[in-house]
């Protein structure tokens, strides 16, 4: 085993670092994908309050994500196969799809066509599956200890 290079050190931080902003902008679109599975007829307030707040916290912590996250795939690079970078494809279309529907002067009916491959609860599950998915495939074949 030979020493961990600092660009990978830096690579690895990047990914904490957008695997927290994925959180933070994300908590609210999960805990809505958990009710939407797990108990759709139930009412559940504080969710609702939530959403209602979440907007700005999902719209900027997200474009924060994708930056973070273009920049942890380049370095990681040599690293990686078809599933993260299929993963990469997909979190660059959610940020452009989200920025069409939020801050673009498209048709409602081009929106609404977005919507439905962005603003769903099945999206969101495709997203966390494809994520440990391809990290675990690409842990297979990873050099270096990961501290
Ligand atoms: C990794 C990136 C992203 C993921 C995984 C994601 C995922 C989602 C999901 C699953 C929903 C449905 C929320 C619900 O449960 O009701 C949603 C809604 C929405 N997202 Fe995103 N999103 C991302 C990035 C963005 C960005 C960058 C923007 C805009 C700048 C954006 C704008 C919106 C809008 C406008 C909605 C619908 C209305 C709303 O709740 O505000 N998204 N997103
Ligand atoms: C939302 C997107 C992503 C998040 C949240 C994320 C998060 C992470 C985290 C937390 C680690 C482990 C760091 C550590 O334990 O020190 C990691 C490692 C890694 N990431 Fe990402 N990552 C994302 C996207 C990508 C993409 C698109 C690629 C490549 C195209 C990639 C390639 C790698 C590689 C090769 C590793 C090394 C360990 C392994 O193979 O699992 N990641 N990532």
């Amino acid at each position: 085993m030979t020493a961990t290079p600092t660009s990978v050190t830096v690579g690895t931080t990047l990914g904490a670092l957008a695997a927290l902003l994925f959180l933070i902008a994300d908590l609210y679109v999960i805990l809505h994908m958990v009710h939407t599975i797990f108990a759709p007829k139930s009412k559940w307030p504080w969710l609702e309050n939530m959403g209602k707040k979440w907007h700005p916290i999902h719209y900027f912590g997200n474009i924060a994500l994708v930056i973070v996250m273009i920049v942890h795939a380049i370095i990681m690079a040599p690293y990686t196969g078809f599933w993260n970078w299929l993963l990469f494809a997909l979190i660059v279309w959610m940020g452009f799809a989200g920025i069409m529907i939020r801050f673009s002067h498209i048709s409602p009916k081009a929106k609404a066509s977005l919507s439905r491959f962005h603003a769903r609860w099945y999206m969101i599950l495709i997203v966390l599956v494809l994520l440990v998915v391809a990290h675990l495939v690409s842990l297979q074949t990873f050099p270096y200890v990961l501290g």
